[in-house]
């Protein structure tokens, strides 16, 4: 009988994509996907180390599952396994059995391609499983084929773990050492993916452009000769990367981008304050002028290439003229998206022993000074689109019937009133209206193209 299995899934794409192939994995066992948690046989929390909240997020859930499994277990209907998997478990993997006795299985984010085992061993033994190893080899060799359709849009792991050692952050830590995997695997998924109906593929890595692999014929890549290569596949109209570090986009990459017209003008390029003091304090090994000069070479490249962004107010040591020098470069570049956070000091990082703390109160301020400008930003970005004719890769059906919703180039959500027949394609649309979350926008019907239409700005 099919047991049933649910997975829930916080922090970054990286996770979105552990948590698909964990589903791949327990299939062969019998699992199949649970909508939600109440009467599951297996549930599954992918964790997310990366600020204080995110981590506290998951003792709040296990307490409400604990309930969900006693339930369970009272009605007769089995027990239900509760795994903790992801950046949590690899970081607190003791603290979290010592917190919650009610867990049966944690494993990190390199160690689920042995999940069999573990369940295995967890319904067995009395015990709790703890597997939060680096092991040598890589779950990618392990990891079956995957086995569930992601969709039109998809996301390809091509990178995992950092080396870059920023001093606030904790994925060196939960992810472990740089890996890249071979292209060959990466074209092989990535073709599986577009047979199963992706158009778009994601290429997915903590610091994804410091990807470096074997080629075809034994050569040396880096990630612009990559999303060449990938964009000889048939079928795969879009190609997508993140999340990458400034110092690591190169000559090659840069070019990619003003030569693939299936790479998208849109690039998450974080840089997090606009400070030198503070980015060398961040040992982010870059200024703020590098960044400027990258973003500039982007833009010659890629004209219509918009960029968004995270940052980190209240770095410890982070003065009134540091923050000064953020906004100078928020307003110098003009961001189409952003994600800001307040500095949350991380266990075991480096920055958690600064001195000179700022108080919560002065973060709170400058977090919200820089949204105001960041929001101002944005939303002159999606206005700028108003009446332009846009090509959108239709995902699925919108919130109200008879609407469907896609994605612009620069990821803008596009409702759209039209046939569910259109999902999985790319189709022009104009834009009539911008909205507070998404655009909205008609069909452009064939006959009625005008010659601008290509332009999408
Ligand atoms: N690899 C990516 C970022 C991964 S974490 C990069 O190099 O940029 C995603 C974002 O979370 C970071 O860009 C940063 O802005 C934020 N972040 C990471 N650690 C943080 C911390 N300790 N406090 C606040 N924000 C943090
Ligand atoms: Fe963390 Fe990104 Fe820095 Fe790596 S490059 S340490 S993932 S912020
Ligand atoms: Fe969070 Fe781990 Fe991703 S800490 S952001 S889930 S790499």
């Amino acid at each position: 009988m099919a047991k049933r299995l649910f997975i829930k899934t916080y922090g970054c794409q990286m996770n979105v994509y552990d948590s698909a192939r964990m589903a791949d994995v327990l299939q062969p066992l019998g699992y199949v996907p649970a909508e939600s948690p109440e009467g599951a046989d297996m549930v599954i929390l992918n964790t997310c180390h990366i600020r204080e909240k995110a981590a506290e997020k998951v003792y709040s859930e296990l307490g409400r599952l604990r309930r969900l499994k006693h339930d369970k277990a009272a009605s007769g209907d089995g027990a239900m396994v509760i795994a903790v998997g992801g950046c949590v478990a690899q970081a607190e993997g003791e603290e979290i059995l010592a917190r919650a006795p009610h867990v049966d299985m944690v494993f990190g984010p390199q160690t689920y391609h042995r999940l069999p085992e573990m369940v295995a061993q967890a319904t067995r033994a009395s015990g709790a499983v703890l597997d939060v190893e680096f092991p040598v080899e890589t779950k990618f060799d392990h990891l079956p084929d995957s086995a569930a359709p992601q969709g039109a849009s998809a996301f390809l792991s091509v990178q995992e773990g950092c080396d870059r050692f920023c001093t606030f952050c904790v994925v060196p830590y939960t992810r472990g050492a740089e890996y890249s995997r071979d292209a060959a695997a990466i074209e092989a998924e990535a073709r599986r993916l577009v047979a199963a109906g992706a158009r778009e593929i994601t290429l997915l890595g903590q610091n994804v452009n410091a990807w470096h692999g074997r080629g075809a014929g034994g050569s040396e890549w880096r990630l612009g000769r990559l999303i060449r290569h990938l964009a000889e596949i048939d079928g795969l109209e879009r190609i997508r990367y993140t999340t990458s570090h400034p110092r690591d986009v190169d000559d090659g990459l840069i070019a990619a981008h003003g030569t693939v017209d299936k790479l998208m003008p849109y690039l998450h390029l974080p840089v997090q304050s606009g400070s030198d003091r503070i980015l060398a304090a961040m040992n982010r090994q870059h200024g703020a002028d590098d960044y400027r000069r990258t973003v500039d070479r982007l833009r010659v490249a890629r004209p219509d290439i918009a960029l968004s962004s995270d940052f980190i107010v209240g770095f410890p040591g982070e003065t009134d003229a540091d923050f000064a020098a953020t906004l100078r470069l928020v307003s110098g570049i003009g961001f189409a998206g952003t994600y800001s956070f307040k500095f949350s000091a991380r266990p075991g990082t480096p920055a958690a022993a600064l001195e000179d703390v700022v108080p919560d109160r002065v973060k709170d301020e400058r977090l919200e000074t820089l949204q105001q400008l960041l929001g101002v930003q944005e939303a002159a970005f999606h206005r700028s689109k108003d009446g332009a004719v846009l090509p959108v890769l239709f995902e699925g059906r919108g919130r109200r019937p008879g609407q469907i919703v896609g994605r612009s180039p620069w990821m803008q959500a596009v409702v759209v009133e039209a046939s569910e027949r259109l999902v999985g394609e790319v189709v022009d649309c104009r834009i009539t209206r911008i909205g507070a979350h998404c655009l909205h926008g008609e069909l452009v019907l064939a006959g009625h193209h005008s010659p601008s239409q290509r332009v999408c700005a």
